[in-house]
Protein backbone atom coordinates (compact mmCIF):
# COMPACT_ATOMS: atom_id res chain seq x y z
CA UNK A 1 0.00 0.00 0.00
CA UNK A 2 1.65 3.51 -0.84
CA UNK A 3 2.53 5.64 1.78
CA UNK A 4 0.34 8.95 2.77
CA UNK A 5 3.06 10.21 5.40
CA UNK A 6 3.61 13.60 4.62
CA UNK A 7 7.32 14.43 3.04
CA UNK A 8 9.99 16.83 3.36
CA UNK A 9 12.57 16.84 0.72
CA UNK A 10 14.86 19.50 2.02
CA UNK A 11 17.97 20.65 -0.77
CA UNK A 12 21.19 22.52 -0.45
CA UNK A 13 23.64 24.20 -2.16
CA UNK A 14 25.52 26.78 -3.83
CA UNK A 15 24.36 29.63 -6.07
CA UNK A 16 24.09 27.60 -9.61
CA UNK A 17 24.45 23.95 -8.05
CA UNK A 18 21.04 22.94 -9.60
CA UNK A 19 18.57 23.34 -6.52
CA UNK A 20 15.98 25.28 -8.21
CA UNK A 21 15.31 23.73 -11.81
CA UNK A 22 15.57 19.89 -9.91
CA UNK A 23 13.32 20.96 -6.68
CA UNK A 24 10.92 22.05 -9.36
CA UNK A 25 10.76 19.18 -11.28
CA UNK A 26 10.64 17.52 -8.35
CA UNK A 27 7.53 19.45 -6.69
CA UNK A 28 5.52 18.33 -10.17
CA UNK A 29 6.68 15.03 -10.04
CA UNK A 30 5.55 14.07 -6.42
CA UNK A 31 3.10 17.05 -5.88
CA UNK A 32 5.14 18.64 -3.44
CA UNK A 33 4.93 22.80 -2.44
CA UNK A 34 8.30 23.98 -4.22
CA UNK A 35 9.54 26.47 -1.43
CA UNK A 36 12.77 28.64 -2.95
CA UNK A 37 13.62 30.25 0.44
CA UNK A 38 16.72 32.14 -1.51
CA UNK A 39 13.75 34.07 -3.30
CA UNK A 40 12.64 34.85 0.45
CA UNK A 41 16.09 36.26 1.38
CA UNK A 42 15.36 38.00 -2.10
CA UNK A 43 12.39 39.07 -1.19
CA UNK A 44 13.30 40.60 1.84
CA UNK A 45 16.67 42.24 0.32
CA UNK A 46 14.31 43.67 -2.33
CA UNK A 47 12.35 45.32 0.61
CA UNK A 48 15.07 46.74 2.80
CA UNK A 49 17.22 47.99 0.00
CA UNK A 50 13.41 49.71 -1.03
CA UNK A 51 13.71 51.52 2.15
CA UNK A 52 16.94 52.67 2.13
CA UNK A 53 18.47 50.08 4.56
CA UNK A 54 21.80 49.45 4.93
CA UNK A 55 23.36 45.55 5.99
CA UNK A 56 25.55 47.65 8.24
CA UNK A 57 22.83 49.76 10.10
CA UNK A 58 21.72 46.79 12.34
CA UNK A 59 19.42 49.13 14.42
CA UNK A 60 17.34 49.72 10.55
CA UNK A 61 17.61 46.41 10.23
CA UNK A 62 16.34 44.97 13.54
CA UNK A 63 13.52 47.77 13.18
CA UNK A 64 12.33 46.50 9.87
CA UNK A 65 12.47 42.63 10.74
CA UNK A 66 10.42 43.20 14.17
CA UNK A 67 7.71 45.08 11.38
CA UNK A 68 7.58 42.93 8.62
CA UNK A 69 4.39 41.40 8.03
CA UNK A 70 4.84 38.46 5.70
CA UNK A 71 2.75 36.12 4.16
CA UNK A 72 2.33 33.41 1.53
CA UNK A 73 0.90 33.26 -1.93
CA UNK A 74 0.81 29.65 -3.66
CA UNK A 75 1.33 30.47 -7.18
CA UNK A 76 0.88 27.09 -8.95
CA UNK A 77 3.08 24.89 -7.07
CA UNK A 78 5.05 27.49 -5.98
CA UNK A 79 5.62 29.67 -2.41
CA UNK A 80 5.72 33.00 -2.71
CA UNK A 81 6.57 35.65 0.28
CA UNK A 82 4.11 38.50 0.61
CA UNK A 83 5.35 41.80 2.35
CA UNK A 84 2.85 43.49 3.37
CA UNK A 85 0.46 41.55 0.83
CA UNK A 86 2.66 42.21 -1.82
CA UNK A 87 4.76 39.84 -3.87
CA UNK A 88 8.11 41.23 -4.78
CA UNK A 89 8.14 41.11 -8.71
CA UNK A 90 10.54 38.21 -9.84
CA UNK A 91 12.91 40.62 -11.97
CA UNK A 92 13.23 43.14 -8.67
CA UNK A 93 14.33 40.09 -6.71
CA UNK A 94 17.13 39.34 -9.54
CA UNK A 95 17.99 42.07 -10.21
CA UNK A 96 21.79 43.04 -9.54
CA UNK A 97 21.33 45.22 -6.51
CA UNK A 98 19.57 42.20 -4.35
CA UNK A 99 22.19 39.57 -6.29
CA UNK A 100 25.26 41.93 -4.80
CA UNK A 101 23.37 42.04 -1.21
CA UNK A 102 21.31 39.04 -0.25
CA UNK A 103 24.37 37.72 1.01
CA UNK A 104 25.21 40.53 3.33
CA UNK A 105 21.64 40.39 4.42
CA UNK A 106 21.39 36.93 4.92
CA UNK A 107 24.61 36.61 6.84
CA UNK A 108 23.00 39.06 10.09
CA UNK A 109 21.52 36.16 12.65
CA UNK A 110 18.32 39.11 12.80
CA UNK A 111 17.84 38.26 9.39
CA UNK A 112 18.16 34.71 9.94
CA UNK A 113 16.16 34.32 13.42
CA UNK A 114 13.11 36.82 11.71
CA UNK A 115 12.84 34.22 8.60
CA UNK A 116 13.26 30.18 10.68
CA UNK A 117 9.24 30.35 12.33
CA UNK A 118 7.99 31.26 8.29
CA UNK A 119 10.06 28.63 6.50
CA UNK A 120 9.23 26.44 8.88
CA UNK A 121 5.75 26.91 8.55
CA UNK A 122 5.60 26.56 5.05
CA UNK A 123 4.76 23.07 6.22
CA UNK A 124 1.35 24.07 7.33
CA UNK A 125 0.95 25.97 3.76
CA UNK A 126 1.64 22.87 2.17
CA UNK A 127 -0.81 20.52 4.02
CA UNK A 128 -3.10 23.68 4.29
CA UNK A 129 -2.76 23.10 -0.20
CA UNK A 130 -3.29 20.06 -0.09
CA UNK A 131 0.61 18.80 -1.50
CA UNK A 132 2.01 15.52 -0.66
CA UNK A 133 4.97 17.19 0.83
CA UNK A 134 7.38 20.03 0.51
CA UNK A 135 10.61 20.40 -1.42
CA UNK A 136 12.67 23.38 0.07
CA UNK A 137 15.92 24.86 -1.23
CA UNK A 138 18.16 26.56 0.13
CA UNK A 139 21.55 27.15 2.23
CA UNK A 140 20.74 25.76 5.87
CA UNK A 141 17.32 23.50 5.18
CA UNK A 142 19.07 20.28 6.16
CA UNK A 143 20.83 21.63 9.03
CA UNK A 144 19.22 24.12 10.54
CA UNK A 145 15.15 24.82 8.99
CA UNK A 146 14.18 20.85 8.69
CA UNK A 147 17.34 19.22 10.11
CA UNK A 148 14.81 16.33 10.36
CA UNK A 149 13.70 16.07 6.84
CA UNK A 150 12.66 13.17 5.35
CA UNK A 151 15.08 13.61 2.82
CA UNK A 152 17.94 15.79 2.62
CA UNK A 153 20.66 16.25 0.01
CA UNK A 154 23.31 18.30 -1.12
CA UNK A 155 23.70 19.56 -4.44
CA UNK A 156 27.21 21.11 -5.58
CA UNK A 157 29.01 21.44 -9.28
CA UNK A 158 32.68 22.98 -10.17
CA UNK A 159 32.68 26.54 -9.67
CA UNK A 160 33.30 27.12 -13.44
CA UNK A 161 30.56 24.79 -14.82
CA UNK A 162 28.38 26.92 -12.22
CA UNK A 163 29.40 30.16 -13.40
CA UNK A 164 28.90 28.78 -17.21
CA UNK A 165 25.25 27.77 -16.06
CA UNK A 166 23.94 31.38 -15.05
CA UNK A 167 25.59 32.82 -17.45
CA UNK A 168 23.46 30.50 -20.22
CA UNK A 169 20.35 31.45 -17.60
CA UNK A 170 21.12 35.62 -19.08
CA UNK A 171 22.37 36.23 -15.23
CA UNK A 172 24.58 39.46 -13.75
CA UNK A 173 25.67 37.19 -10.47
CA UNK A 174 28.45 36.93 -8.98
CA UNK A 175 28.11 33.80 -7.57
CA UNK A 176 31.62 33.01 -6.24
CA UNK A 177 31.83 36.01 -3.80
CA UNK A 178 27.93 35.05 -2.59
CA UNK A 179 29.32 31.50 -2.02
CA UNK A 180 32.49 32.75 -0.62
CA UNK A 181 30.22 35.15 2.22
CA UNK A 182 27.51 32.16 2.62
CA UNK A 183 30.18 29.69 3.49
CA UNK A 184 32.42 31.84 5.57
CA UNK A 185 28.96 33.47 7.70
CA UNK A 186 29.25 32.39 11.58
CA UNK A 187 25.16 31.60 11.53
CA UNK A 188 23.98 28.63 9.20
CA UNK A 189 27.11 28.98 6.74
CA UNK A 190 26.70 26.79 2.99
CA UNK A 191 28.12 23.57 4.26
CA UNK A 192 27.31 19.36 3.81
CA UNK A 193 24.73 18.73 6.75
CA UNK A 194 25.96 15.04 8.66
CA UNK A 195 24.24 12.40 6.60
CA UNK A 196 23.03 14.63 3.42
CA UNK A 197 23.16 12.73 0.49
CA UNK A 198 25.51 14.80 -1.71
CA UNK A 199 25.83 15.19 -5.04
CA UNK A 200 28.13 16.45 -7.75
CA UNK A 201 26.11 17.60 -10.86
CA UNK A 202 29.20 18.94 -12.43
CA UNK A 203 29.32 16.45 -15.35
CA UNK A 204 25.42 15.22 -14.79
CA UNK A 205 22.48 16.39 -17.02
CA UNK A 206 19.30 17.90 -15.19
CA UNK A 207 17.51 14.24 -15.46
CA UNK A 208 20.08 12.40 -13.57
CA UNK A 209 20.17 14.87 -10.45
CA UNK A 210 16.32 14.73 -10.66
CA UNK A 211 16.37 10.71 -10.82
CA UNK A 212 19.21 10.82 -7.87
CA UNK A 213 16.40 12.32 -5.93
CA UNK A 214 13.63 10.74 -7.64
CA UNK A 215 14.16 6.99 -6.98
CA UNK A 216 14.67 7.36 -3.21
CA UNK A 217 11.49 9.28 -2.81
CA UNK A 218 9.13 7.16 -5.12
CA UNK A 219 10.50 4.36 -3.07
CA UNK A 220 9.62 6.18 0.03
CA UNK A 221 6.19 6.89 -0.91
CA UNK A 222 5.41 3.50 -2.29
CA UNK A 223 6.38 1.44 0.54
O1 LIG B 1 19.27 30.53 -3.79
P1 LIG B 1 19.70 31.93 -4.16
O2 LIG B 1 21.03 31.95 -4.85
O3 LIG B 1 18.64 32.69 -4.89
O4 LIG B 1 19.88 32.65 -2.73
C1 LIG B 1 20.24 34.01 -2.63
C2 LIG B 1 21.01 34.22 -1.34
O5 LIG B 1 20.14 34.05 -0.22
C3 LIG B 1 22.17 33.27 -1.08
O6 LIG B 1 23.36 33.68 -1.74
C4 LIG B 1 22.30 33.35 0.44
O7 LIG B 1 23.03 34.49 0.83
C5 LIG B 1 20.86 33.55 0.90
N1 LIG B 1 20.23 32.31 1.37
C6 LIG B 1 20.53 31.88 2.63
N2 LIG B 1 19.91 30.79 3.16
C7 LIG B 1 19.00 30.12 2.45
C8 LIG B 1 18.71 30.51 1.13
C9 LIG B 1 19.36 31.62 0.60
O8 LIG B 1 21.37 32.48 3.30
N3 LIG B 1 18.38 29.08 3.00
Amino acid sequence: MASTSFIIVAIDGGAASGKSTSSRTLSEQFNLLHVDTGSFYRAVTAEFLRRGISPGDLAAVQAAVAGLDLGTRIVGRSAQMEIGGRVVPEAEIRSREVNDHVSHFAALPEVRTALLAYQRHQAEVARAGGFRGLVMEGRDIGSVIFPNATFRFFLHADPQERARRRAREGGNDSIAERDRLDSSRKTAPLACPDGAISIDTTHLSLAEVVDTMAVPISARLAS
